[in-house]
């Protein structure tokens, strides 16, 4: 039997994700019993161990273990979190949450599918208008999988940064490879394009390109996810580095109408006239139809009243038509 002291150090080794450890200690306890004339256990050990090493998936479990907030230079570059959000939090189309899901089951089965000599879909661009949901599907993914988000600062990386942020983005690209997560490249647009940012247009270039390669480069396990609400300035270049495109277009009648009875569900809303509300609501975003029935249900509290009514969240949609017409003339 192995002594107490190798238990203490396959335990030691597997909680600290110290792999070459556990590994090496269990060959130690394979030896052991082959000395003592067990053969038969001894070489099951070694098969055990040996079937253990050649799983794909071995690097990715212990790189997981050890994440905290990324440290130094990269803290301003990288934020990390934990999100708990599940892709039913969301109202989605069909076209949307089938390819989602498709998405989850492949990273799901990335073992099996990269024993086979194919890889799972891990390079996505999130295409669609704001407050439709691209950033929440960062978290969600993130949130299904188990494993960190990083979301990348771009405006930190150009604007802090100018003259290297390639070297920059290299290293965010490093830990890419190194730790296991969903990074989320928000707005991206600002490094797809020119944009905003003509006084150094040679930098920016670059920046793209270095992007580019090192997207097409990146053989890692984790998740690349690049969102836009431009998708009409990036170029075909950019587009078919990515193994998915996945357009977000504003909510239908049917997606309103959930958003408004998700958001409403803790006061109850009976008699309300749901396909008038939805009506009014078209050419809102997701996040602005949440807006305003959190506006409404504040409404209601701020001044006791202990029902919503039609009337109440017509008019907090209009303000919110109000206030995206403005933000449409202002950009
Ligand atoms: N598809 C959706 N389903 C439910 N809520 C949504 C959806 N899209 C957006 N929201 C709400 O709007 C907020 C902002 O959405 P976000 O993901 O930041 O949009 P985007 O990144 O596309 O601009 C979310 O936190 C959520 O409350
Ligand atoms: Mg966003």
């Amino acid at each position: 039997m192995a002594s107490a002291e190798q238990v203490k150090a396959l335990l030691k080794s597997h909680i600290t994700g110290d792999e070459s450890h556990f590994f090496s200690v269990a060959m130690q306890v394979a030896a052991h019993e082959a000395k003592l004339g067990h053969g038969k256990l001894a070489g099951e050990l070694k098969a055990l161990i040996d079937a253990a090493k050649a799983r794909p998936t071995s690097k990715i479990t212990s790189k997981t273990v050890p994440i905290s907030q990324p440290r130094g230079e990269l803290a301003d570059l990288l934020q990390a979190s934990y999100p708990q959000a599940r892709l039913s939090d969301m109202i989605l189309d069909e076209h949307v949450a089938m390819r989602l899901n498709r998405i989850i089951k492949e990273q799901q089965s990335h073992a099996k599918i990269r024993a086979h000599g194919l890889s799972p879909r891990r390079k996505l661009l999130l295409v669609g208008p704001p407050g439709t949901g691209k950033t929440l599907t960062a978290s969600a993914l993130a949130g299904e999988l188990g494993i960190p988000l990083f979301v990348v600062r771009l405006d930190a990386l150009i604007t802090k940064y100018m003259g290297e942020t390639a070297a920059k983005l290299r290293q965010v690209f490093e830990t890419i490879s190194e730790v296991r997560g969903v990074y989320f490249f928000d707005e991206f647009d600002a490094i797809g394009s020119q944009r905003g940012l003509a006084n150094d247009v040679g930098e920016i270039r670059r920046v793209l390109n270095s992007f580019l390669q090192m997207l097409e480069q990146d053989q890692s396990h984790s998740l690349v996810i690049a969102a836009t609400n431009h998708p009409e300035i990036l170029d075909y270049a950019l587009f078919r580095r990515f193994d998915d495109m996945i357009q977000y277009g504003l909510p239908e009648p049917q997606q309103i109408i959930a958003v408004l009875k998700n958001r409403l569900a803790s006061f109850k809303p009976k008699r309300l006239s749901w396909i008038k509300l939805a009506e009014r609501a078209m050419g809102l975003s997701y996040a602005d139809i949440a807006r305003a029935a959190d506006d409404s249900l504040k409404d209601a509290i701020i001044h006791d009243r202990a029902v919503i009514t039609d009337a109440d969240i017509f008019r907090m949609l209009e303000e919110r038509k109000l206030i995206s017409k403005k933000l449409v003339i202002d950009t």
